[in-house]
């Protein structure tokens, strides 16, 4: 649980305030550090956010940053927008159900090249730019994400859409222990070797929950939570809940909260839904006591 909500400082502050308030801030930010340390950070990295250089680079920066603080960051990423544009240039139409992608077999092909090739090894190659040691890999290596087919939904037939049957967490345990950061692709494997596109969301919850992790933390394009157009800060698993049933959260917001709630209810300690296009969103959701977005509480 946060503490109380810290006051917003008014703009221009005399110098011997600025000054207290930067002192209050650092205080505030070395009390998480420690708290947060050897930690498991699981990070839900929008395929939404993953658009301005500049977003881009501050991720990464904070991403080296909390590894050299001493926590554990795993990064699990979307991809969504470049999927459908990639589709869409092969000539294929993305169809959404649910906020979920139905997933043919050639639309598998391009979903794999664009989430593994290009978008997991750009992330990688960032991390490593900014001073860290990111690996790439998708959840079929040393079978990370097995999954069987997801039954249709609504009468839809998915196709190649997967649900995660379990999550084999050693390679990430092997990789943390070593100093790592695992940036996972939510790629799939059935036992007999078919590959499942998995929602990246899902993937994630279920990564964190493998892990313990200390913070689920999901960055999207938007604020957080929006109820009638303003952020829901703080939500309960009841609310989040009502508020998936009464059609307030809706679209791709609904896996997102879905998989909150079964990370909450499977191991991990604390979710939040911050907005990716904030830069050093990840630093400000971590090191204060308000926090940015929505957090959920059990
Ligand atoms: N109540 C709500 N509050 C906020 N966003 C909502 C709500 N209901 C629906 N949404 C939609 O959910 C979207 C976020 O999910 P989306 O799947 O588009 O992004 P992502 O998961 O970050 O990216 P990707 O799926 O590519 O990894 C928002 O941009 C918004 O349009
Ligand atoms: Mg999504």
């Amino acid at each position: 649980m946060r503490a109380t909500a810290a006051k917003k400082q008014p703009a221009g502050l005399p110098g011997a305030d600025a000054n207290a308030h930067k002192k209050n801030l650092l205080i505030e930010a070395l009390s998480y550090i420690g708290r947060f340390e050897d930690k498991i950070v699981v990070i839900k990295y929008g395929g939404a956010v993953m658009v301005r250089e500049e977003v881009k680079r501050s991720f990464s920066q904070d991403v080296v940053l909390l590894r050299s603080l001493g926590m554990r960051p795993v990064i699990v990423h979307g991809g969504g927008p470049e999927v459908s544009k990639a589709m869409h240039e092969m000539g294929h139409e993305p169809r959404f159900v649910e906020g979920l992608r139905v997933t043919t077999a050639e639309g598998l092909r391009i979903t794999e090249m664009v989430l593994s090739g290009t978008i997991n090894k750009d992330i990688t190659a960032r991390l490593n730019t900014a001073g860290g040691s990111g690996v790439g890999l998708s959840g079929k290596d040393a079978g990370l994400i097995m999954a069987r087919k997801m039954d249709s939904l609504n009468g839809v037939d998915l196709g190649f859409v997967g649900e995660i049957t379990h999550i084999n967490p050693s390679i990430l345990n092997l990789l943390l222990e070593n100093g790592y950061i695992p940036v996972i692709s939510p790629l799939g494997m059935g036992e007999d070797g078919t590959t499942y596109n998995i929602n990246a969301d899902t993937a994630a919850s279920r990564i964190a929950g493998a892990l313990a992790a200390e913070k689920l933390i999901f960055m999207t394009d938007v604020e957080g939570v929006l109820r009638a157009g303003k952020l829901v800060s703080a939500m309960s698993v009841d609310e989040a809940g009502r508020l998936i049933s009464e059609g307030v959260i809706d679209g791709g917001m609904i896996p997102k909260v879905e998989a909150i709630l079964h990370g909450l209810a499977h191991g991990v300690a604390s979710a939040a839904i911050i907005c990716g296009n904030d830069h050093h969103a990840i630093i400000a959701e971590l090191f204060t006591d308000k926090g940015i977005g929505t957090i959920f509480t059990a």
